[in-house]
């Protein structure tokens, strides 16, 4: 249907017709937000890369969570910062490491919002890599074991899913098996299963203090130029049990969002990332754009990519946004 026939404007003049045939929606449904939690009372020391957000101590952890949840925001995803780091990151699977802690408290004081917890080694290592340093080198067999562990610790202080974010090969299944041996069948897993080695992840690292000591990640996290190893991934991470699947960063990688939800028949989630967060306050605040409104747009279109589920540092923004009908 050529021009003028088919005329696109007829059904973008009126707001009633543009809200009737938008094809994409942001739902508070579909929103994660990631927290971190710190030792200590009565503390919240914000984060100078990335404003607006605070590492919190569990009774302020407890405050934003209470807030959260009464904004409709149904899950949220927490980090962990120990007391002390070891190389093996014992507090990781420590029964009272700090996530462990956290998560009893969330539990106990807002059962209806979901648990999800990381499962990584590097915010507990003292090198700051996800896994075992042997020979200067990160090994990923003597790696699951802790990483199941870890897990296995989450899920019996009442998390109500585990997200391995470690990149070490069979992860998803060495977690399947400690958590299905222990009784926690029912508890899914959400695997970080294309995680790239990105620069967008810097934020995050000055917050959880977890910036590799020497070397960097690309031994275990995915090359930004792969697409086909990014399915070789998920595929393996689906046949080890994963329930949902995750892309991350989501900007850079909108692509592997949509390819994973077409090839894959599970959830998808994208993690918005630190350095995604970062760019656009920062420009917000400097007054080189609308804030409101960039939010909005990258959060439409990750889910428009093919997101189920976004985790983003905006949850709360956009949930306020979504109240007051700005999509
Ligand atoms: C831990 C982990 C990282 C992020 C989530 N889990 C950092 C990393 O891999 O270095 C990044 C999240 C963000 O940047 O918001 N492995």
């Amino acid at each position: 249907m050529p021009y003028p026939v088919y005329r696109p404007r007829r059904l973008r003049e009126s707001p009633l017709l543009r809200k009737m045939v938008r094809e994409t929606t942001l739902r508070t449904d579909d929103l994660i937000l990631p927290l971190f939690v710190i030792h200590g009372r009565g503390s919240r020391e914000p984060i100078s890369s990335m404003p607006g957000q605070a590492r919190l101590t569990i009774d302020e952890l407890l405050k934003e969570c209470k807030d959260a949840a009464s904004m409709g925001i149904p899950a949220v995803l927490l980090f962990g910062l120990p007391q002390e780091k070891d190389p093996r990151g014992s507090e990781a699977y420590a029964e009272d490491g700090i996530i462990q802690q956290a998560v009893r408290a969330v539990k106990e004081t807002i059962p209806d919002l979901l648990v999800i917890t990381d499962v990584c080694l590097c915010e507990y290592t003292s090198h700051g890599h996800c896994g075992i340093v042997e020979d200067g080198r990160v090994k990923n067999d003597p790696t699951l074991d802790l990483i199941a562990r870890t897990a296995l610790s989450h899920a019996e202080a009442g998390a109500d899913m585990v997200a391995p974010s470690d990149m070490m090969d069979g992860h998803v299944g060495a977690i399947r098996e400690a958590l299905d041996e222990a009784g926690y069948q029912e508890t899914p897993i959400m695997a970080y299963s294309a995680k790239y080695a990105s620069a967008f992840y810097g934020p995050f690292r000055e917050a959880a203090d977890s910036a590799p000591q020497f070397g960097d990640r690309r031994g275990y996290q995915m090359d930004p130029a792969n697409a086909m190893e990014a399915m070789r991934e998920v595929a393996l991470d689906v046949d080890e049990g994963a329930d949902i699947v995750m892309v991350k960063p989501a900007l850079p990688y909108l692509d592997i969002i949509s390819r994973v939800k077409s090839d894959f028949g599970l959830p998808v989630a994208a993690y918005s990332v630190s350095g995604e967060y970062a760019m656009i306050r920062a420009a917000g605040q400097l007054g080189w754009l609308d804030e409101e409104r960039a939010i909005m747009e990258v959060l439409i279109g990750i889910r428009r990519a093919g997101a189920d589920l976004i985790i983003t540092y905006f949850a709360k923004d956009a949930a306020r946004l979504i109240e007051q009908g700005r999509q």
